[in-house]
Parts: C-alpha cells; structure tokens; sequence
C-alpha cells in the first residue's frame, strides 16, 4: 500500500503488547499514528479511571524508538468538550460478557475510536486480540458506519508464565502476580479439551472452572465459549470460537481469551 497511515489507539502505560501493533502498523505502513488518551467514557462508576496507569514520559521514549510519525495525547476537555452530546452504541454485540460486567464501556470504546478514525482517517487500524469483544464491537462499528479502514487484529502477547500482557498487571501484589497465570491455564485446558474431541460448550467451560477454583485468591466473573463475530454463547463449538474469561484478583479484573 503506497502512502498508506497506520493507526494505533491506546490508553498509554505501553508494554510489549502495544508494541506489537506499534511494530506491525510500522512494517506495513508508510507512516504510523498513536494516540494516547485514557477515554474516560468507557470507565464506569467505580472503575479504575482515576488510578489507571499513566507513563506519558516513558511512552514518548519507547514511541520514539519505534519510528512512530505522530503522537497524539488530548486532554478529556479536547476530546469531550462541554456541550458534548453524541455517542456510539454498537448494540448486540456490546451486551453480553464484559458488556453485562461493565455497562457502557463499549459505547465509550465506539465512540472514541470513532473519533479517531475521523481524526487521522487511517487505511489502517491495528488492534490487539487480547479484547476480543472490543475487536468484535469495532468491527461491526465499521461496516455498519460505513468506515474506510481496514481494522488489523493481532496477537495477545504473553509473559513468559503465559500472563497476557496488560497495563493493569502493575496493580498485582508479588501473592496477585503469581496467582494471574491461572487465567491463561483455565484457557488452555479448554483449548486442549477442544482437541481432544470434546465439542460440548458446557464441558469446555466446566475444564476452566476446575482450574481456576485451584486458585483461592482468584474470583471468576464469567468463563465463555461464544461466536467470534456476534460473541453470542454456543452451546457447540467448533474451530474459531472464542473461549474468553474473566476474573478478578483482589482488586484488580483481569481478561484473556483464546480463539480455537
Ligand atoms: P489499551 O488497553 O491501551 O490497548 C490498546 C491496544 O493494545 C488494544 O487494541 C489492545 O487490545 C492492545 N493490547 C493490549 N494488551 C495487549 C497484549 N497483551 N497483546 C496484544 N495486544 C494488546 O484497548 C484500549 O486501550 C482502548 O479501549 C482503546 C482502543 C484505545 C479505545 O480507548
């Protein structure tokens, strides 16, 4: 693609995770955006907003080193002035699982990136798997709006132990830290289910139960086996489902998910 612009939506507090994307955006495009902005509007009443992460001197550094163009870092009274009244709210696929968790994230997510595409106008959108019903919501978001992107998913990248990279690891204590990995476990067990012939949803999500209440300290919010398109829940399940779950450990929510 001749003078084609990659973009990067992020919350900032970068790790390797974002990285990937930053890196794939730069390899396949001509010039690269980021955009670091913490949208409150997909933080519900309660939530982490006021403690999220935020490393704005460090993440300059790393953008730096990446070759990204251009950086963009508004503030909420740029980005939501007063008077402002419009939103996006992608319906169905936003309600179930996080969307029953956490009511409204997904219209503050739609709209923010909506926003975004009409600020940098991107060929491209690079997003990663790691919030699968994100990538669903924004892929629906486009074709039904009519967007001219091409929204690019990639890979969750994982620590060493299989925790899936996320800004919000830093809230774990050291007893936290070495609890999480159980999440990628209970995922896994289900995958390996998979292959081993079993193709009853039910069955499936009772192999992560099983390995998650090995874990005191973790508490299971939802463990699911549902279309990748729709995120609607199946009750058999073939090749490109998507198993997802999420948990909290003390204070903190962790997700994860696999698609078979
Ligand atoms: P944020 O959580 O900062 O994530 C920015 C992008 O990085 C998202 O597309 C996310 O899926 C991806 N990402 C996070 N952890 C990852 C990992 N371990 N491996 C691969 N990709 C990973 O997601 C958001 O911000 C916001 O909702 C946003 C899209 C910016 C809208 O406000």
């Amino acid at each position: 693609m001749v003078g084609a612009f990659g973009l990067v939506p992020t919350m900032g507090a970068l790790h390797d995770g974002h990285a990937s994307l930053i890196r794939r955006a730069r390899m396949e495009c001509d010039h690269v955006g980021v955009s670091i902005f913490v949208n409150p509007a997909q933080f519900g009443q309660g939530e982490d907003l006021a403690r999220y992460p935020r490393a704005i001197e460090d993440d300059l550094v790393l953008l730096e080193s990446l070759g990204v163009d251009v950086v963009w870092t508004p503030s909420p009274e740029l980005v939501y002035p007063t008077g402002y009244q419009t939103w996006v709210a992608v319906e169905d696929v936003s309600r179930p699982l996080e969307g029953i968790k956490r009511p409204g994230h997904f219209r503050g997510v739609a709209t923010m990136v909506a926003k975004l595409l009409n600020v940098f106008m991107p060929n491209r959108a690079y997003f990663g798997q790691k919030d699968a019903q994100q990538v669903a919501v924004l892929r629906r978001m486009v074709a039904d709006l009519n967007f001219v992107v091409d929204i690019v998913v990639s890979p969750i990248i994982r620590e060493a132990d299989g925790l899936a990279m996320s800004s919000r690891n830093v809230y774990l204590n050291e007893d936290e830290r070495l609890a999480a990995p159980v999440l990628y476990r209970a995922l896994s067990a289900m995958k390996a289910k998979f292959e081993g012939g079993e193709r009853n949803a039910d069955s499936l999500r009772a192999a992560a139960v099983e390995i998650l209440s090995t874990e005191p300290l973790v508490k299971t919010q939802y463990i699911s086996v549902a279309d990748t398109d729709t995120v609607e829940e199946l009750s058999e399940v073939g090749a490109g489902a998507l198993l997802s779950a999420a948990v909290t450990i003390g204070n903190t929510r962790l997700i994860d998910n696999i698609i078979l």
